[in-house]
């Protein structure tokens, strides 16, 4: 396909305002996918992405349009996640891409992370297509979003927005004639030495790693001699082609063209996303910029729940590769044994890798409660940065502690402005600035990560009854009063429980601790107590009840002697107990989790 026929673009939006279902409706109009294929949200193929309703990773589809000239398009379209946690995602789809439709629910009007990817799509420059979605429904306030679109940028006029139901595909067709219009074809070289970005990868048992590219200049044939700049691997490509949406083999691929190479590479730690591939023979001069590699942004311990550790390392490792923005180093728990200490974007983006061990792996894990990371100033005046609540300094030895804090924008109706702001209250959040944005309100708040990294998306949905949204971004870290919190059961401590609180939070969340964990430990056959400690002193403590009644104070119809010879043995019991043995499930780490 000659270069001025192929488009390159995503489609970035807010959370549920419709990209899976326009991709659809592309696939449909182009015919991509014939009619005996067509099910709803057909990219959204993972087990989690169906489940929670949600898209995880972004995907990639040609398409071929025939437009209204009567010739025929290449059209790459790349699907992206709307969910907070995975703007790392749509960052990288985009450097992929020359174009994006900004899709807007007409029900909803401008959300956070519809202004977060403007302005991501803005700072790569790209040309956007204004889209108002679900047009159809009797809820849709087109005249309010359509000023709301008009607020984010002045091009975005009233005429400039295309009105759609991608459900209904009413209005689609306009919109794959705008991509032909607006949006610039690629201006890559052919005749220039191969440069490919490499902006996604997937691991395939028989292929080895896939990798994702975009063509920047040059051409790709497949069995070359290739070359991974930055990973510095060089390797002989095997199959090369597209996805239609599926992987579809081709001979070759040119400059503009988005497709896949199978590296053959069976190690995913040598393909790195954000790399330049090029050819062995005359490779290029410059590699591409790359990628910022993303910021983690909570942390917690992964373990496997058989004690199958090589498993684990090895879905690890190629999930990784996968998604790289999700990182890993080893650790070892007494309590759990060998496993991996995990960086996340989130806390949602924690509970999706969970749930793809198990689905793409079959690997059950076990995982503690997350954390955010520290840096502690010791007395002496050494730095300790803390990513594992274990490892946090006895309070005797530390100067300060600071936690990063987040800018948090939250936009919303003016009548929830209230009920957001107690919240942000209740969260340590305060207020830097509140801004009108058309008839919403955008409150910005400095707010510390770990109180917003749990459940503070979910709660915020709560109370504004799902209208406000959230977008967040790094501001500095700061100093807070924070002591480490450790627990032990059956006075062995229990490392993988430890956690790090807000100092005014300790005893309450402590108290709550020790309840749940009263219902959650699994029950002995004597009284377990389990205890919260902070700063040496116990400041919790609950007796887990033993699974049959004690003999000393239930034993009333017992002989004196029966009664001893039951003491006796439980008393020996609880000596052999003192290292602890107890096997803790995945409910007492969500005791935790559940504060
Ligand atoms: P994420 O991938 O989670 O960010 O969501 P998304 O933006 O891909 O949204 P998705 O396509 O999953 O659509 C969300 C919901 O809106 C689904 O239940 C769709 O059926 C519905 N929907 C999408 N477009 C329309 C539309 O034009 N009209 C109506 N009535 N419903 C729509």
């Amino acid at each position: 396909m000659k270069q001025s026929h192929i488009r390159n673009f995503a489609i970035i939006a807010h959370i549920d305002h419709g990209k899976s279902t326009l991709a659809d409706q592309i696939m449909a109009l182009t015919q991509t996918v014939s009619v005996r294929e067509q099910h709803a949200q057909l990219l959204d193929d993972m087990t989690v992405e169906q489940a929670h309703g949600v898209t995880v990773k972004a995907r990639t589809v040609r398409n071929y349009y025939q437009a209204d000239d009567g010739q025929e398009y290449e059209y790459n379209l790349i699907d992206t996640p709307g969910h907070v946690d995975f703007n790392y995602e749509v960052a990288k789809s985009l450097a992929a891409t020359e174009g994006a439709i900004l899709l807007v629910d007409a029900t909803q009007g401008v959300q956070a992370q519809t202004i977060a990817n403007y302005r991501i799509a803005k700072q790569r420059q790209l040309t956007l297509i204004p889209v108002l979605n679900k047009v159809d429904l009797p809820s849709a306030d087109i005249d309010a979003a359509l000023a709301q679109l008009n607020d984010l940028d002045s091009a975005f006029t009233p005429e400039q927005v295309l009105q759609i139901s991608a459900k209904t595909g009413q209005g689609v067709p306009a919109v794959l004639e705008a991509i032909k219009q607006r949006l610039p074809a690629p201006k890559g070289n052919l005749h220039q030495p191969l440069k490919a970005l490499v902006f996604d990868s997937l691991y395939d048992p028989y292929q080895g790693v896939i990798a994702y590219v975009r063509l920047i200049d040059g051409q790709l044939k497949s069995q070359q001699a290739l070359r991974l700049m930055q990973g510095q691997q060089d390797f002989n490509g095997k199959t090369i082609g597209v996805f239609a949406p599926q992987m579809h083999p081709q001979e070759s691929l040119s400059a503009g063209d988005v497709g896949y190479v199978a590296t053959g590479i069976k190690d995913p730690r040598k393909v790195r996303v954000g790399d330049t591939l090029t050819s062995v023979a005359t490779p290029t001069q410059r590699p591409l910029a790359g990628y910022q590699p993303a910021k983690s942004m909570a942390f917690a311990g992964l373990y496997p729940k058989n004690n199958d550790y090589p498993a684990l390392k090895e879905a690890v490792q190629k999930l990784n590769l996968n998604d790289p923005s999700f990182t890993y180093v080893e650790e070892r728990s007494e309590a759990l044994g060998v496993g991996f200490r995990c960086g996340f974007l989130g806390t949602f983006h924690l509970q999706i890798i969970r749930e793809r061990l198990h689905d793409e792996y079959g690997v059950d894990v076990l995982t503690t409660a997350p954390n955010v990371t520290y840096h502690v100033t010791l007395t002496n005046g050494q730095q300790v940065i803390v990513n594992n609540p274990v490892q946090f300094p006895a309070f005797s030895l530390i100067k300060e502690v600071t936690e990063p804090f987040m800018k948090a924008e939250i936009t919303m109706p003016a009548d929830n402005l209230n009920a957001v702001l107690k919240l942000a209250e209740q969260h340590k959040g305060t207020l830097i600035d509140l801004a009108n944005s058309g008839d919403l309100i955008v409150a910005s708040l400095k707010i510390p990560l770990s109180e917003i990294a749990y459940h503070f998306f979910s709660e915020l949905k709560s109370v504004s009854h799902g209208f406000a949204s959230l977008s967040t971004a790094f501001m500095a870290n700061e100093v807070s009063d924070l002591v480490k919190v450790e627990v032990d059961i059956n006075y062995a401590p229990v490392d993988a429980l430890t956690f790090i609180v807000h100092r005014e939070d300790a005893p309450n969340m402590t108290q709550q601790l020790v309840a749940n964990l009263k219902t959650t430990v699994p029950r002995q056959l004597y009284p377990t107590p389990v205890q919260a400690r902070v700063e040496g002193k116990v400041i919790a403590r609950v007796d887990v009840p033993p699974l049959r009644k004690n003999a000393a104070v239930n034993g009333e119809q017992h002989s004196t002697s029966k009664k001893a010879a039951l003491l006796r043995r439980q008393s020996a019991n609880k000596r052999r107990a003192s290292k602890n043995t107890i096997k803790l499930p995945q409910s007492v780490f969500n005791a935790i989790l559940s504060l």
